[in-house]
């Protein structure tokens, strides 16, 4: 009989979904948050009650045999340590260092006991509801008892879901996050389908948890997943050499894991550090030298941590997964201070990705070795938009410049972009991880140096030190990078040569850097073509590429949420599908 594997990411954020069929292909993936509109979509189900009914309908046969794979193990008597890891350095604001009294065993977690009573209970409850609305789905509305449940280790759903989807046939694997079970670092081998634990850190140190800690005195929210500006901040600082001297000891690499000092010396460091917090109101700048320091510190750590992994196993392909491997600026350097020579880092590192991780391991587990292996997953696993939503509109709107245009509708838009227009671009099935690669997209010419601002400004309504990203032909990579390499996930930052600076300012960031995303035509043809019909108007191979949101929400997920953002933004022209809608 028929079998699905239905993979179930359950961290209390960024719960996310993935159906692999019979034959071990990836039908489906894509996190709660593009359904509910709620940014990481913290304490919601992977399995929304009211969505997984369709989602079951649209790609699985209802009688069929499930298996639900979640995304961490099932030992419960871990949970209290993986809240205290978790968050022993930031996940929560740092507000109580200078003043907060510990008392207790949350004296050795570093944080009050509400805070650590909360956490837990965020933890535990995702961890006990984890699969209970599929089950009650299956079983109460189609009757389908043939469930079976499996849980896997967290480190491991991370390392199956990014090695599978690697082009290597073997490779070293390395699992950088806030934490797993035991701790937050995990290295596997990889060897023609077999991934082998090669060792696991144990113990509540953290560079994920101190990345959150940063995140938060830069003046984010860690809680909102901010990360990434501190990394966008750090070009426009200097390496401040009082807080490098106070983060440097805060964190020591002992062979592929790390250690904290002594807990007194943690404790004055952090406190001393605290000083350094952004104060209220003050511009995102004021904390450009604290984010610059900190990304020179993860950097010295990773290298650290890498050339160690390196000098153990001796093999040159490199796969990088958990939330650090978000941090494209250090992605795109691996090979200026590592001695490996090829990277990997699949489209969606951070916890989502586990979901697919998660029910890849169940089908292995089930039916034994998958049969396409050394492919890279297309990030394109999402859902699409509703046809019916998009023909009521042509019907019902009464907008007198939409116009369906089935066979020229990139050549239209690739004119408009030409003429500085920012542009609206939907199409096809909806990206699995956090960044737009073309099918749930802002673009924009990447010439006018005004651009940028522009863009912040009247459309993603966000930081003036945000950078934009550039999506560039494959073919063109050379010509507009130093040390080309692919970034098909727009995981990596590279520099620009210095003679294209001038002609695409709007995705040159402060340094000379761009978070690029290669594009070729077998990834995405459409995609391609509409950077094709630019190049030949304009002789620019490249576009400035953001995803398709405003400041603080997800991507668009259906048609509705598109135009809600067309007609609040200062965004000119709309295209989903083959439709192109002008203001
Ligand atoms: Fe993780």
């Amino acid at each position: 009989m028929k079998r699905y594997y239905i993979g179930l990411a359950t961290t209390f954020h960024d719960p996310a979904l993935a159906i692999v069929d019979a034959e071990g292909e990836i039908v489906f993936a894509e996190a709660a948050e593009r359904f509910l509109q709620d940014k990481r979509a913290i304490n919601a189900e992977p399995d929304h009650l009211f969505r997984i009914a369709h989602l079951v309908k649209e790609y699985c046969e209802q009688d069929a045999e499930f298996t639900i794979a979640r995304s961490w193990s099932a030992s419960s008597s871990r949970l209290p340590f993986l809240a205290g890891a978790a968050s022993r350095l930031g996940l929560l604001s740092p507000d109580w260092l200078p003043r907060a009294p510990l008392d207790g065993w949350s004296r050795t977690l570093l944080m009050r006991r509400y805070q650590l009573h909360h956490l837990m209970l965020c933890v535990q409850s995702a961890h006990l509801k984890a699969g209970a609305n599929l089950a009650l789905v299956m079983r109460h509305r189609f009757g389908n008892r043939k469930l079976r449940f499996l849980n896997f280790d967290h480190h491991l759903t991370h390392a199956a879901y990014a090695c599978y989807g690697s082009p290597f046939s073997e490779a070293v694997c390395m699992i950088v996050d806030g934490t797993g079970e035991h701790g937050s670092i995990s290295c596997y081998t990889y060897r023609n389908g077999r991934l082998d634990r090669l060792s696991r850190h144990r113990g509540p140190e953290s560079l994920g948890g101190l990345y959150m800690l940063i995140t938060e005195l830069c003046g984010f929210s860690s809680f909102g997943g901010e990360e990434w500006k501190v990394m966008g901040l750090a070009p426009y600082g200097r390496t401040d050499e009082a807080i490098y001297r106070l983060l440097r000891p805060m964190i020591k690499v002992a062979g592929c894991g790390l250690r904290y000092p002594p807990m007194r010396q943690l404790r004055a460091g952090l406190t001393r550090l605290c000083r350094y917090r952004r104060a209220e109101g003050a511009s995102a700048l004021e904390a450009a030298d604290l984010a610059h320091t900190w990304q020179r510190v993860f950097s010295e750590i990773m290298d650290e941590l890498l050339q160690n992994l390196y000098a153990e196993t001796r093999v040159d392909n490199l796969v990088l997964s958990g939330g650090c491997a978000l941090n494209s600026s250090y992605a795109g350097r691996v090979f200026e201070s590592t001695p490996f020579k090829r990277l990997h880092i699949p489209s969606a590192p951070a916890d989502d990705g586990n979901a697919v991780g998660a029910a890849l391991l169940a089908y292995e587990q089930t039916a034994g070795p998958r049969k396409t292996r050394q492919k890279l997953f297309s990030p394109y696993l999402g859902s699409r938009v509703s046809a019916e939503t998009l023909t009521n509109v042509a019907r019902w709107s009464g907008l007198r410049t939409l116009r369906h245009l089935p066979e020229t509708v990139h050549l239209e838009a690739a004119r408009r972009l030409a003429e500085g227009r920012i542009l609206g671009w939907i199409q096809e099935r909806a990206e699995f991880g956090p960044r737009a690669l073309g099918n749930r997209s802002i673009l924009a010419d990447p010439r006018p140096r005004e651009m940028k601002d522009r863009l912040n400004r009247e459309v993603k309504f966000r930081e003036e030190f945000r950078p934009f990203a550039p999506a560039i032909l494959h073919e063109y990579g050379e010509e507009y990078f130093e040390n080309y390499q692919e970034s098909p996930y727009m995981e990596r930052t590279l520099r620009f040569k210095q003679e294209v600076r001038a002609k695409v300012p709007a995705v040159v960031h402060v340094d000379g850097t761009g978070r690029l995303q290669t594009v070729k035509r077998e990834w995405n043809a459409r995609f391609h073509a509409l950077i094709e019909a630019f190049h030949r108007l304009t002789n620019i191979p490249l576009l400035l590429n953001t995803s398709f949101n405003i400041m603080g929400k997800p991507m668009v997920h259906t048609v509705e949420d598109a135009l809600a953002v067309f007609f609040t933004t200062g965004m000119d022209a709309l295209v989903i599908e083959d439709y192109l809608l002008e203001k």
